[in-house]
């Protein structure tokens, strides 16, 4: 479903990222993980076609993302940090205007639109204005938003961040549930116990390199590690020494 082979990214002149390889199958959750500064924001900002790669390929659903943009875009949903909502929109107006920019007709679009408020729990808030959600709230409207044109793919990056425990807890629920809808998702979080939880592979990231990837459960039984932290510590403190 995606694939990125020796793709590198130079910002005047400085390295952020260095010969990333890797391939997702579809259905698969992905955690690309990493300390701040790590590149990975830089990499999922190529992958949905926002920056383009200073060197390698990457292939969505089959699409060059610099050569075929356009269909790359169509399949993909993308929930970036900040939430760039409309505030004087009400929750229902967001996903509609959304649907309406997406080309979807009205009466699937309203079909569309009442599904996701009750998957994501928004269905009592939908008449109010965006800028009066909840942070976590918010986060689930970006959620909904980004799948509103039921994309194949979806790009989280940092999809819990300012979320509380019991919010992040709920945020990363979903996630799960959206895998029994044959969803691949990559996504980027610094919450290592609750990604372990949805994950089915890794990569870590260090300066602009992945120093680990494959199945979790493998690297665990290779690094004789208990838990995804203890993988994480073990390699990227190793990456520091
Ligand atoms: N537009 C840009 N111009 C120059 N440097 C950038 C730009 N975007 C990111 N960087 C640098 O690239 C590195 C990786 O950033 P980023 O991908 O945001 O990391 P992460 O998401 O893992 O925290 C950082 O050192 C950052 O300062
Ligand atoms: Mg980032």
């Amino acid at each position: 479903m995606i694939e990125v082979k020796n793709l590198s990214k130079n910002f005047n002149g400085f390295t952020v990222l260095k010969d990333i390889n890797f391939t997702i199958e579809k259905g698969e959750i992905f955690a690309y993980l990493g300390p701040n500064g790590a590149g990975k924001s830089t990499t999922v900002n190529i992958l949905v076609t926002l920056l383009k790669p200073t060197n390698g390929r990457v292939k969505i659903s089959g699409y060059d993302v610099t050569k075929n943009g356009m269909e790359s875009r169509r399949i993909i949903g993308f929930v970036q940090e900040d939430f760039g909502l409309y505030p004087y929109l009400t929750v229902f107006q967001n996903l509609d205007f959304v649907g309406c920019l997406y080309h979807i007709e009205k009466k699937q679009r309203r079909e569309k639109i009442n599904d996701l408020l009750i998957f994501f729990d928004l269905w009592n808030e939908r008449m109010i204005p965006a800028s009066s959600l909840s942070k976590g709230m918010k986060q689930k409207l970006c959620l909904a938003r980004a799948l509103i044109h039921d994309p194949k793919i979806l790009f989280l990056d940092e999809p819990t961040s300012g979320l509380d425990p019991l919010m992040s807890k709920e945020v990363l629920n979903l996630i799960l549930k959206l895998k029994t809808e044959e969803k691949t998702i990559f996504m980027t979080t610094h919450l290592l116990s609750r990604a372990e939880k949805v994950c089915d592979s890794i990569a870590l990231l260090n300066k602009g390199k992945i120093l680990c990837i494959g199945k979790l459960t493998e690297i665990k039984t290779k690094l004789k590690s208990s838990s995804l932290e203890d993988v994480y510590f073990e390699v990227i403190g190793e990456a520091h020494g």
